[in-house]
């Protein structure tokens, strides 16, 4: 091909995944390039994905605003702070939302621009090959074609609609309808109670909307540690959020001004519920639409994941995928780390994922975070193990911050006290989760953990003492 641009390694996606590999690989030496499509409202391109636009970043922002909220409309009074005429600008709230993704988007520009990377703003797809070469077309407002022996396909993902009810985004929301909601809606519809459920439930619930979630399975957050699980339900109803277990969605209908959810509860009886906005949040499906991936035999699997090894090798030569787009938890942190240990397998290093120590977080008030085991797991796989909890209500820390709710708890194997697990529902879980990352990857105790000096006052002393109580020695209980 004449007029086309050679590269070591192309990335076809510019999430988290995309990105962090592309500069990962430019850091190696490797010639790379990464195409990536998200455009801003005035045209330009906006880098980092779901993630960056439409996820982790502006989910937070809302959830800090709408927590500072409920914190000085419930939360403030103890500490002896009165205020009066406390109100919400949606709008303001929205536009600082909007203002911290651009900053996000532009630094990960900045980033490109640091390590070289070469940034192609369009759509990617497999052109075919040159001798060992793969070319990749761009499509966009400045159409390139582009050659890599290299490929990583980090195409991310799309919300999954319910069958027969299209996102508008007007009354039907996926996740970018559901961070963009103008004014607060009086009767908000959520279905599925998972991560976006929860959290987009929370965030509109602290504003003052009515919110019923709607969720499918038995029990609410199956996959977190029941015990977590329990003081969490118990905490959003206090919260107002109410959460309606076992139900089947019968039928969605769209009117001008709200929209009727009929669907059977747990007890068989047909019910019907009106909200003026309903989102839908019942997970994510792989996104690999105008990648061209048949024209080169890219083999997905029944629910269209790109098939990968261990690696995140494809069927095809020196094609790889990563993130949201193959199997594994849906999670940037996941997303990134592929990036980074595919481009270490390029350029010929040893690179190592460990999906044993993968860190959930769900940024609900409080906050939920696990990795590694949970208690019901283990009883499956006949693990025999030992547990450890402390109450945040017995941390002085806690007290001062005036957010006694939740608890930290490790699960240890009963023989060797390995740490199988760590379990958090309480203040800043987000960041106490990152201990018990380190700890399992290190392969500590849990007795290690309870020897190493935690500062005081601090909430990290509630991990310490859980770990302390695996051997039931707690000093502060
Ligand atoms: P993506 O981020 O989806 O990026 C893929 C990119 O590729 C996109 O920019 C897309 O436009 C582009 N693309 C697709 N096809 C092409 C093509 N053919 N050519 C060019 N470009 C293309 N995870 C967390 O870890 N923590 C959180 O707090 C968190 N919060 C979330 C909140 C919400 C509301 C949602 C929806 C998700 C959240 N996630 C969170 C999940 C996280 O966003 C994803 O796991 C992550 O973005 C996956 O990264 P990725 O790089 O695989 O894909
Ligand atoms: P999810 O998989 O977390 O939850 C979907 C929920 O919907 C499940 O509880 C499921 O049982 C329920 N459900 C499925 N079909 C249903 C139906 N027909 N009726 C009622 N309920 C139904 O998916 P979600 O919340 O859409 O998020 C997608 C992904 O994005 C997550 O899996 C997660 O990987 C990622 N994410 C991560 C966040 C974080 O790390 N804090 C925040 C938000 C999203």
């Amino acid at each position: 091909m004449a007029d086309s641009q050679a590269f070591d390694v192309v990335v076809i996606g510019g999430g988290p995944g995309g990105y962090v590999a592309a500069i990962r690989a430019a850091q190696l030496g490797l010639a790379t390039a990464c195409i990536d499509d998200w455009t801003r409202d005035d045209g330009k391109a906006a880098l980092g994905g779901t993630c960056t636009n439409v996820g982790c970043i502006p989910s937070k922002a809302l959830l800090q605003s709408t927590e500072n909220y409920a914190h000085a409309g419930h939360g403030f009074a103890e500490h002896g702070i009165e205020i009066s005429g406390l109100s919400m600008d949606v709008g303001r709230m929205l536009a600082r939302k909007a203002a911290i993704v651009a900053r996000n988007n532009d630094g990960i520009a900045y980033l490109f621009r640091k390590n070289e990377v070469a940034f192609f703003h369009g759509r990617g797809a497999f052109a075919g090959r040159d001798g060992d070469a793969w070319q990749i077309r761009v499509e966009g407002a400045k159409p390139a074609t582009l050659t890599a022996r290299n490929v990583i396909v980090a195409t991310g993902s799309a919300p999954r609609a319910l069958p027969g009810v299209a996102f508008d985004n007007v009354r039907v929301l996926d996740n970018a309808g559901a961070l963009a909601i103008p004014d607060v809606p009086k009767r908000l519809g959520v279905i599925g109670a998972g991560v976006v459920g929860l959290e987009m439930g929370s965030v509109w619930r602290r504003l003052g909307a009515d919110v019923v979630v709607l969720e499918a399975l038995p029990v609410l957050l199956g996959a977190a540690d029941q015990a977590v699980a329990k003081e969490a339900a118990k905490l959003f109803a206090k919260q107002g959020l109410a959460i309606v277990l076992g139900v089947h969605i019968d039928k969605v209908t769209v009117g001008r001004s709200d929209v009727t959810v009929d669907y059977t509860d747990r007890d068989g009886a047909r019910q019907t519920a009106k909200f003026d906005r309903l989102i839908v949040s019942i997970g994510r499906v792989p996104h690999t639409a105008g990648l061209d991936a048949d024209a080169v035999g890219l083999k997905r699997d029944a629910r269209g994941f790109v098939e990968v090894d261990d690696e995140c090798r494809t069927n095809l030569p020196n094609v790889y995928a990563i993130g949201d787009v193959v199997r594994g938890p849906m999670l940037a942190h996941k997303a990134e780390e592929e990036g980074v240990a595919v481009a270490e397998r390029i350029a010929g290093q040893q690179a190592h994922v460990d999906f044993n120590t993968i860190p959930w977080v769900i940024y609900t008030w409080p906050e939920i975070a696990w990795v590694g085991k949970t208690e019901q797991q283990l009883k499956q796989e006949g693990v025999d193990y030992r547990t450890g909890s402390f109450p945040y209500s017995a941390n002085g820390r806690a007290r001062a911050l005036g957010e006694t709710s939740g608890f930290v708890k490790f699960v240890a194997d009963a023989a060797t006290d390995r740490i199988l697990g760590m379990h958090v529902i309480g203040p800043w879980a987000s960041e106490l989760i990152a201990e018990g990352v380190m700890a399992m990857e290190f392969g500590a105790s849990s007795e290690d953990v309870a020897r190493i000096v935690h500062a005081h006052p601090t909430l990290s002393e509630a991990t310490k003492e859980a770990a302390l109580a695996v051997d039931k020695r707690t000093l502060n209980l």
